[in-house]
């Protein structure tokens, strides 16, 4: 802890002494390390529910650019006297971002974000730039412009997606328990709440949605199978030598976009471990961005193969069954299951696409395999971690095999239960990709 105080109007006020300018300074941008922090805390929670693959993918990108500001925040920010050794959250400001998970609809929690908070944070840092001295601070100086720039350009790529929920009740609500702290700052005089206001957070908690949203995409429970007629990634011929390199490469894409159920399940596990030191945050929000990145791999590339998107279901199992589990099990599975595990059938299936000379494929499946190897370095580092966090007492290895039990035992109870979105003869299958390669 740095602060002996919860005020945030208090943390902004001047200290005595020689180094005060410093000291002051450095609280404020300890206040933007947290509000940061807290972006990082909550935002993925948005990702499950909203359902445009395009506008999940831009918020991974922005929750990874916010894990960096933070660090860069911490970095610089422990250089000063006052900044403090700790990294945990005022009680205040988490209560805050807490509340802004709150709202039952997507569209309206993504309002509360982006239209009272990212504003407020964009707001806290052009503050701190009015009021440092650009010689004496200019270290920081350089960071909080490059951050400004950032945040500016946050606001211009979300504005899309953005409707006039940005300027409902939820928006007053959120602009009221922000104008109470006065400001992310305390920049602010600070306003009391109105009579009658009521915590969300406290009247009905946030809980994570049994399933995730896809948007317009047609949903099923798994995309992989044994029966051409019935899924697009038949499994025997993903390493059956005879299968058509140009098969591979569709059905290869296919499980990349899949890759959006990690992004789904990925996201749930912040806000489910809100004791979480920094760095296992910021790795979290890098492997959450890696993930996005991939899904986009096949996203962008399907349709260029002649593969309808709308055509394509989406496969919720994963989810459905993960969301059901423990966050630590959750993280357990999805870096020393479904990631180590991914492996040998990648590195066959990199071996056909090479037949094809297409440097553009080759190049998204080694860059996707050199970020699963850093996914499981990251399980291999913050298991025990997220593990301790939740209780759990045995060793790893015990936890992992017990976990891969539990998943069966769940996948059995849970899995396979979202119908088809798509008739056979409508949706993507093994054998449409065949007659689509042959008619190429
Ligand atoms: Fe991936
Ligand atoms: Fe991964």
């Amino acid at each position: 802890m740095v602060a002996p105080s919860s005020d945030l109007a208090a943390a902004a006020a001047p200290a005595a002494g020689r180094l005060a300018a410093v000291q002051d300074l450095a609280r404020l941008l300890r206040l933007l390390f947290e509000a940061e922090r807290e972006f990082v805390r909550t935002a993925p929670t948005l990702i499950p529910r909203v359902g445009a693959p395009e506008l999940k993918y831009l918020l991974c990108q922005h929750v990874w650019e916010s894990a960096g500001h933070a660090r860069f925040l911490r970095e610089r920010g422990r250089e000063l006297s006052g900044f403090g050794a700790g990294e945990s959250v005022r009680p205040a400001l988490r209560r805050l971002f807490t509340e802004a998970v709150t709202p039952a609809d997507a569209d309206v929690a993504l309002a509360g974000f982006y239209g009272v908070l990212k504003p407020a944070l964009l707001a806290a840092y052009r503050h701190y730039l009015a009021v440092t001295d650009h010689l004496a601070d200019w270290p920081s100086k350089r960071l909080v412009a490059e951050f400004i720039a950032d945040e500016e350009r946050h606001a211009r790529e979300m504005a899309r997606y953005l409707g006039s929920a940005a300027s409902g009740p939820w928006a007053t609500q959120l602009a009221a328990a922000l104008a109470a702290l006065g400001g992310l700052l305390g920049e602010t005089a600070p306003r009391p709440l109105p009579p009658g206001f009521v915590w969300h957070q406290d009247a009905s908690p946030y809980r994570h949605p049994d399933t995730c949203n896809r948007g317009p995409y047609p949903v099923c429970a798994s995309v992989f199978g044994h029966d051409p007629a019935e899924v697009p990634i038949v499994r025997p011929w993903l390493v059956d030598p005879k299968t058509d390199a140009r098969v591979v490469r569709i059905m290869v894409y296919v499980w990349l976009l899949m890759e959006l159920d990690a992004v789904d399940y990925l996201s749930t596990v912040f806000f489910d471990t809100p004791e979480a030191p920094f760095d296992l945050h910021h790795d979290l929000a890098r492997h959450l961005w890696d993930e996005s990145r991939h899904s986009q791999f096949g996203f962008r590339q399907l349709p260029k193969l002649g593969v309808d998107l709308a055509t394509v279901e989406h496969s919720l199992d994963l989810y459905v069954i993960l969301v059901r589990m423990a966050p630590h099990e959750r993280y357990a599975l999805m870096t020393m299951e479904f990631e180590a595990g991914s492996f040998p059938t990648k590195a066959a299936v990199m071996d056909r696409i090479r037949e094809l000379n297409d440097f553009e494929a080759d190049t998204l499946l080694a860059f996707d395999r050199n970020d699963e190897q850093n996914h499981v370095r990251y399980g291999h580092r913050w298991l025990p971690e997220i593990m301790a966090l939740c209780g759990e007492t045995r060793p790893v290895e015990e936890f992992v095999r017990a976990t891969q039990e539990k998943f069966r035992a769940c996948a059995a109870q849970f899995g396979g239960r979202t119908p088809h979105g798509l008739p056979p003869e409508r949706r993507l299958t093994g054998e449409k990709i065949l007659r689509l390669v042959a008619g190429a």
